[in-house]
Order: structure tokens, then sequence, then C-alpha cells
């Protein structure tokens, strides 16, 4: 081909090339899940058996709370239910770790895969990796993947606590998450 045909060619090809990203980015669409996590730290009779286990111990004290140590690590595996109520029909499960990051504050590194079981998700995942503030009202998960219908999922969560018992330490969170993928 020519130089002169290829010149000719190209607006062709342009349009072509934004036709197929427009087409990509059309089939994305963005889905709002709103579930609720329950994170049982101590099981009480009330409370389903314990879901979240210290696997290691920090070393320095937090100053506000010397019972917490930058560096305690928690091994999750929370029930996600469809209300706040833990006898709320199940969705799915929040799989991963949380770690006191910060030496000063309670803000978490949570690592969490969200795992649904049932529903029109049942068997994909969303994988969060995130600073999670614990006092903050709201705290924003950022969505840095996903598998079956949420493969290569991005979009974010938004977290708020929606109960807390200190003594126990057990919480009930509320999550919203607005996931952009091909579903
Ligand atoms: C979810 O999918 C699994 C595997 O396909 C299936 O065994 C299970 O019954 C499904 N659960 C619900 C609640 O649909
Ligand atoms: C926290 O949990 C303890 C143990 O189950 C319970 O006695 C107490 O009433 C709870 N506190 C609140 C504020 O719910």
């Amino acid at each position: 081909m020519s130089s002169k045909q290829t010149m000719q060619l190209l607006p062709v090809l342009v349009s072509l090339a934004l036709l197929f990203v427009g087409t990509t980015a059309a089939a994305r669409k963005t889905t709002h899940l709103k579930f609720y996590m329950h994170d049982v730290v101590t099981a009480v009779p009330s409370s389903p058996a314990t879901t979240a286990v210290r696997v290691a111990r920090g070393v320095t004290p937090l100053p506000l709370e010397p019972a917490i140590r930058f560096g305690d690590m928690f091994v999750i595996d929370d029930p996600l239910t469809e209300g706040p109520d833990s006898a709320s029909p199940v969705v799915g499960t929040a799989q991963g770790f949380y770690i006191f990051a910060s030496q000063t504050d309670f803000a978490l590194m949570l690592t969490v895969n969200m795992v649904f079981t049932a529903g029109p998700h049942n068997g994909s995942t969303i994988a969060v990796l995130s600073r999670d503030a614990i006092l903050d009202p709201v705290r924003e998960l950022p969505i840095v993947g996903g598998t079956g219908v949420f493969r290569g999922a991005t979009g974010y969560g938004l977290l708020r606590t929606y109960s807390a018992n200190s003594t126990t330490l057990n919480a009930v969170l509320e999550v919203d998450m607005y996931v952009r993928a091909r579903v």
C-alpha cells in the first residue's frame, strides 16, 4: 500500500477504532450492590460464631487503646447478608484480612475478596484493597479487580459502621459497592 493510500484510509481506521472503543465502553455498566458484613471477633450467645481471628500480635500499643497494637492482624471470613440482622439471608462472605497499619490511629489495611454465594452474582468475587479508618463515618473501598461476572471490575465501595460493640469488638458494617464490569 502506498503512503497516499494509507493517508486516504486513515480516517476510516480512526472511525473504526473509535467505534470499537465506544462499543467496549458501552458494554460495561455500573452495578450497585448493598449488603452488610458481620465481623464477629468474640462469640457471645446472641451472635454467630467467631468470624475474625487474630493471627498476629503487634508490639507497640496504640496511644488511644493500648489493648490494640500496631501490627495486630486478623484473618476474616465474615458473612455478608442482605440486611443488618445476622439472621437476614446470606449473599456471600468477606474473606481476607485486616492489619492495624497505623502506629497512632485506628486505621486498618483491609484486604478482602467479597465472595458471592447466592443470587445473580453467585460464584463471582470482587477484590478490595483499602484503608479503613474505622472511626470515620464513611470509608472508601477501592475495587482492584474481580472474577466471574465481575472479571476486570473497577469501581469503589463505601463502608459505614452500622453497629459496633467496644467490649466484644464485634461490628456490623454497611457496604455499598459501585462495581463497573461487563455484567
Ligand atoms: C451457588 O452456586 C453453587 C455452584 O454453582 C451452587 O451449588 C449453589 O446452589 C448456588 N447457591 C445459590 C443459593 O444459588
Ligand atoms: C456489648 O456486648 C456485651 C457482651 O455481649 C453486652 O453485654 C453489651 O450489652 C453490649 N453492648 C452494647 C452497647 O450493645
